[in-house]
């Protein structure tokens, strides 16, 4: 099967770039599932049910979340109706889950979304619940097995990997909005510390400067802004799995003026 995972989202302009070229990514590399963050779509926080619908409808099949699942009200709604996920170590009485499986070109894909623990909300555990969940699948015959970590910190997203190669098929980071230039497949498993952001690519993390630059220059805090204008950025993984294993994974980057640039991952013994 072949996966494609786009990270966050980022307000209109992310969303403008996926109405743009994702169907014809998905077309051109033959991609069978696709999977994208959601939490910052909605004008930098959560996601609206209008445009999780207009998302899902541009081709996206399941969407993964993080501290910002929360930010619309909708979100509750959402998780019983959408294929749409939060983090899987938020506790139990929380709405949503945060694992789910598909049936994809004949064979099982398990997706699970986890968060961090640095400079995140107080939530369980990631890393044993991310091994009691791989074990939970694979009993249930689940192989393919794809998770989104939702992290600051660099080093739990590697620690994650530490923790899991050879055991999921891919572990790739979202939240920190900067992509890393580490995507590599070891031990079968394809990993990125963090994919980066959909939507703005200057500015701050996707948000309009002012705001920010106020903050680091006084100390004052203010509510982040999506810029009306700004240079657009469309990024994301795609992968192919069997049985388990990645066997092939690379990154492609859309610029709005044109531009594509294609990374290989590389590949470790
Ligand atoms: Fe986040």
């Amino acid at each position: 099967m072949r996966i494609a995972f786009i990270g966050d989202i980022v307000g209109r302009p992310g969303r403008e770039m996926l109405k743009e070229h994702l169907k014809n990514i998905r077309d051109e590399y033959k991609v069978d599932f696709v999977i994208a963050n959601y939490e910052n779509a909605s004008h930098g926080f959560g996601v609206t049910a209008k445009n999780a619908n207009e998302l899902l409808a541009l081709g996206i099949d399941c969407m993964t979340g993080g501290n910002h699942s929360w930010d619309k009200k909708d979100i509750e709604a959402l998780f019983d109706t959408h294929e749409i996920l939060r983090p899987h170590n938020y506790p139990d009485e929380v709405g949503g889950t945060g694992c789910k499986v598909y049936d994809v070109a004949g064979e099982k894909l398990g997706v699970l979304n986890l968060m961090g623990h640095y400079s995140m909300p107080l939530v369980d555990n990631a890393f044993r619940k991310a091994r009691d969940a791989v074990a939970e699948l694979n009993e249930q015959g689940v192989k393919n097995i794809f998770i989104d970590f939702h992290a600051e910190a660099t080093s739990e997203k590697r620690g994650m990997m530490m923790l899991l190669q050879g055991e999921v098929s891919a572990i790739i980071g979202t939240h920190t909005h900067i992509s890393t230039d580490d995507f590599q497949i070891a031990s079968q498993t394809a990993y990125l510390t963090d994919i980066g952001l959909t939507g703005c690519r200057d500015n701050v993390i996707g948000m309009d400067s002012k705001v920010p630059l106020k903050q680091f220059l006084t100390g004052m805090k203010g509510h982040f802004d999506v810029p009306k204008k700004c240079k657009k950025i469309l990024q994301l993984a795609i992968m192919d799995f069997s049985n388990g294993k990645c066997l092939n994974a690379f990154k492609l980057k859309y610029f709005c003026d044109g531009r594509i640039i294609k990374t290989e991952a590389y590949k470790e013994d």
